[in-house]
């Protein structure tokens, strides 16, 4: 979708706001599959409700985007534009044990950064790819940490209320690869509250996560990560791999040899290609073990 409004175009400039026309999400997004729309960079949190308001007066659909590590979108040209959080500089302030984040902050990047200044407990979330936006968004987790245990306060923009609001930890419920964010709230900063912890030990956790993965997951590969949830008491990589299903394709959508809850992009998939090796997947898994299996990775199909 192109923004065509002369008024919104106008209006972009003074409140900071970069317009990518035309933008390819094949360039913003780990599977490197998605189709083309104008992505508007915001580099003032506090111009979001105003941009917002802009958007809907125009009439103009539009979706969040984070990190971009968790998501498959379609193909073509999208039916809406895209809303991007422009990191700000420094993206991490620490108070004792709290650490205020600004969420476009790169997740990995403020494990280590809190690491560094003694403030531990995220160990386990070192490799997990994108923003800590999208990290709380989905409460990711891994090797028996997540975010959402840390979580004191999320500042977030809910456009249903039309506004910047302060949400206390308490209030959000964090539960597995789901939390109780509203579908359109866009998160913009959080406090998180460590535990201490000497910067040798919490590295020494870092590098045993690091090797884990390294060993189990296609890192060097395009994927969104795990596909699919596990199904209570059972694990989706482990059936799809006793199903013989590594490598199975559909077009250039294939199911890593390394992971079978991983579904790379092998050269040029489309996102019609992913999602039907998706479909095929699940129903397989249906048919032999009737479990039915639902995506972890967030699916924009229009
Ligand atoms: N397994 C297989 N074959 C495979 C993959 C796994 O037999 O191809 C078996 C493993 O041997 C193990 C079991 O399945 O016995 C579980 O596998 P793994 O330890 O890799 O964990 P997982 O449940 O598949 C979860 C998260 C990952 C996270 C890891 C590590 C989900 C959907 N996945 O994977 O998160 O990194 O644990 O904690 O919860 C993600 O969210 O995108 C993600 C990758």
């Amino acid at each position: 979708m192109r923004i065509d409004d002369p008024q919104i175009l106008a209006a972009l400039p003074d409140l900071g706001i970069e317009l990518r026309a035309g933008a390819s999400m094949t360039e913003q997004t780990s599977l490197g599959i998605g189709g083309t729309t104008d992505l508007l960079r915001i580099r003032r949190q506090e111009h979001l409700p105003e941009l917002i308001r802009l958007l809907n007066g125009g009439g103009i659909p539009h979706r969040f985007l984070g990190g971009g590590t968790n998501l498959l979108i379609l193909d073509g040209e999208l039916p809406w534009v895209m809303l991007q959080l422009v990191r700000a500089q420094p993206d991490v302030r620490l108070e004792g044990n709290f650490a205020y984040v600004d969420c476009a902050a790169d997740l990995g990047r403020t494990v280590t950064f809190c690491a560094k200044n003694d403030l531990g407990g995220m160990e386990g979330l070192i490799g997990v790819p994108g923003t800590v936006g999208g990290a709380l968004r989905m409460n990711a987790g891994a090797y028996g940490t997540q975010i959402g245990s840390y979580v004191r306060e999320v500042q977030v923009y809910r456009a249903g209320d039309g506004g910047i609001q302060t949400l206390r930890g308490s209030e959000i419920n964090f539960e597995y690869r789901h939390t109780s964010f509203a579908p359109d709230d866009i998160m913009l900063s959080v406090k998180l509250e460590l535990p201490s912890k000497p910067f040798r030990e919490i590295l020494q956790g870092i590098r045993i996560c690091n090797e884990k993965r390294r060993a189990s997951q296609p890192l060097n590969q395009k994927s969104a990560g795990c596909i699919f949830k596990n199904p209570p008491g059972a694990s989706a990589g482990r059936m799809i791999d006793e199903l013989g299903l590594k490598s199975h394709r559909v077009g250039d959508a294939r199911v890593s040899e390394r992971h079978a809850n991983f579904f790379v992009n092998d050269g040029q998939a489309r996102a019609a290609d992913m999602l039907g090796l998706i479909a095929d997947v699940r129903q397989r898994v249906h048919r032999a073990f009737g479990f039915e299996l639902e995506e972890e990775v967030i699916v924009w199909k229009g």
